[in-house]
């Protein structure tokens, strides 16, 4: 028997794969979708304090090998989520609440109330890219210590933090720094690569309408950034467990994360482009590629990336 089961603060996965925040989970309806599926938990829209539309459409471009979007925010504001982290207690999978308040004082307010509420994980997203106005917080060093000392201070709930790609070996330092003096549940590496331009050069025109067609880069573009992040974070923070999105297309895919140190996997552009079915083909897929090693459990090889020096 092949163990591709994972295990986060004490919140057991029943495979280590499953739906990242931002694709068709705003809804009940699509929660539900979620739920239904192979998906080995369910995470909810980064949600607000007020329900948001979002930004004016079209928001959300498929690409040759990902995705483009500035979808805005729009969720139904936290109060829904904390509803639905009941509702869908019935599907038996742990329900993972993603929070993205516009201000500091928002994602107390909405911390202490998902604190008694059914949600098994919480992920606080700290790399929103695209709310005009509203600079994503991870690359704020000074302003993401302040916003971690409050939130640990009040999240009675396993706390995990959501960020953005970095660039550069002295901003990794500089954020695990900052990490290891907290107590996190778990660390999620990447959103999307942010305000990337997407253009159509027929229309000579951009793709998406919010922010003059800026957006977050997503899908197969952005694979080798995310593994660069889980394995930096694996390397500096070996004891806080990683979840890898950005770029999961395949169970090849899936074990590469895995091997540079990630505890499990979200998928999102090829949930939205492939549909529900991509969280069974994915796992389905690992488990047949970890028998063809010989692998049992991920422990086997998570983190056992071999280097060339
Ligand atoms: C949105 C995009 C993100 O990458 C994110 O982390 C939160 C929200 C959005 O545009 O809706």
């Amino acid at each position: 028997m092949i163990d591709i089961t994972a295990e986060i603060s004490g919140v057991k996965l029943e495979t280590c794969v499953f739906n990242a925040a931002g694709p068709k989970d705003a809804t009940l309806k699509e929660l539900e979708v979620i739920a239904k599926s192979a998906s080995s938990a369910i995470t909810m829209k980064s949600c607000t304090l007020e329900p948001r539309k979002g930004n004016p459409e079209p928001r959300y471009c498929d690409l040759p090998e990902g995705s483009i979007n500035s979808s805005g925010l729009p969720n139904l504001g936290y109060k829904e989520y904390v509803r639905f982290s009941s509702l869908l207690k019935k599907y038996h999978k742990p329900v993972v609440a993603s929070v993205s308040g516009l201000k500091l004082a928002d994602n107390v307010k909405i911390i202490k109330v998902f604190n008694n509420s059914e949600a098994d994980l919480i992920e606080l997203n700290l790399s929103c890219p695209n709310v005009p106005g509203k600079p994503q917080v991870c690359y704020d060093f000074e302003q993401s210590e302040e916003v971690l000392d409050a939130i640990t201070d009040v999240c009675k709930k396993p706390l995990g933090v959501k960020l953005a790609p970095y660039f550069d070996f002295a901003h990794f330092e500089q954020m695990a720094g900052i990490l290891r003096k907290r107590k996190l549940a778990f660390i999620t590496c990447i959103n999307s690569i942010g305000n990337a331009l997407v253009i159509d050069p027929d229309k000579e025109s951009a793709v998406i309408k919010p922010k003059g067609g800026f957006g977050g880069l997503g899908g197969k573009y952005v694979k080798y950034t995310a593994l660069a992040n889980v394995r930096k974070f694996h390397e500096l923070l070996p004891h806080v467990p990683i979840i890898g999105c950005g770029g999961i297309y395949s169970g090849k895919d899936a074990f590469e994360f895995i091997l540079a140190g990630a505890t499990a996997v979200q998928l999102g552009t090829v949930f939205i482009q492939e549909g529900p079915s991509c969280f069974g083909r994915i796992q389905k897929e690992l488990k047949d590629y970890l028998k063809k090693k010989g692998y049992e459990t991920l422990e086997d090889f998570r983190g056992k990336l071999k280097t060339l020096d």
